[in-house]
């Protein structure tokens, strides 16, 4: 059904387990930016997309996207997709916190179980693509997004990359070691987290990342953010059948 993007993440990142549990936590003492990146998706969006658009917000974890869109966007209607009964149970709480539950959906599963009936009018996908290896799993998933988009409509993607093998690589991740230390992020805890990224991420160059959006029918492909191994790209789905 879906044999490459349904793929989860490596059980080093078991978003049902503990880790998931933590997640908003760490995330806040790993990843540059988070939070900011959400409001950074938003003001993208604002204005670009319909007062009452549909937003897919793919691999929703803890509910930050949409309760950030929600929040400042209650027109918006969001579906949230994740395969992680844990992460989708926290989205739900998130957003019934929020006083956001409404008109919004959480599908616990894949995109490729929605319908194919180009509903939206933009999508993300943040903190997703690099659980998923290079074998046809990302461009599965960016496939399957793109047969949900309407024509013309926006893809924000984040996510890690770089190429491991490289110079530039090496220098940035440590870069990125020291930026975790600096929000008191270290020792055990860190190190264990880091021993979780050799084994669980499928990390792929910039330029692959650009030829997956691009065969997955995708174009006006462009980076938007960069910190350390952390980009952002934004992608659309071409306007009309054939054009780029
Ligand atoms: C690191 S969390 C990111 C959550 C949220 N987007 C954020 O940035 O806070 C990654 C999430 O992606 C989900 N995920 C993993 N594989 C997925 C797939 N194939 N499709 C959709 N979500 C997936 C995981 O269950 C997890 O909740």
């Amino acid at each position: 059904m879906h044999e490459s993007q349904g793929r989860q993440p490596d059980a080093s990142f078991d978003f049902d387990g503990e880790y998931g549990a933590d997640y908003r936590a760490l995330a806040r003492r790993v990843i540059p930016a988070y939070d900011q990146i959400f409001k950074i998706g938003l003001a993208a969006l604002r204005g670009v997309v319909p007062r009452e658009a549909e937003v897919l917000v793919v691999g929703c974890g803890t509910g930050a996207e949409m309760v950030t869109f929600g929040r400042a966007e209650p027109a918006w209607r969001l579906t949230g997709v994740d395969p992680s009964a844990q992460m989708i149970d926290l989205a739900r709480r998130a957003l019934e916190e929020a006083g956001l539950r409404g008109g919004h959906t959480l599908h616990r599963g894949f995109v490729d179980e929605l319908p194919v009936d180009s509903t939206f009018h933009a999508a993300t996908i943040f903190n997703v693509m690099h659980f998923l290896p290079d074998d046809g799993s990302k461009l599965s998933l960016l496939t399957s997004v793109r047969a949900r988009l309407r024509p013309g409509a926006p893809l924000f993607l984040f996510d890690l990359g770089g190429d491991p093998d490289s110079v530039e690589f090496a220098e940035l991740h440590g870069a990125w070691e020291r930026f975790m230390a600096l929000n008191g992020f270290d020792g055990a805890d860190r190190d264990q987290f880091l021993g979780r990224l050799r084994e669980g991420m499928h990390y792929v160059s910039p330029a692959r990342t650009e030829t997956l959006l691009a065969a997955a029918g995708l174009c006006g492909i462009t980076m938007y953010f960069t910190a350390f191994l952390y980009r952002g790209w934004r992608a659309r789905r071409a306007p009309e059948a054939g054009s780029t």
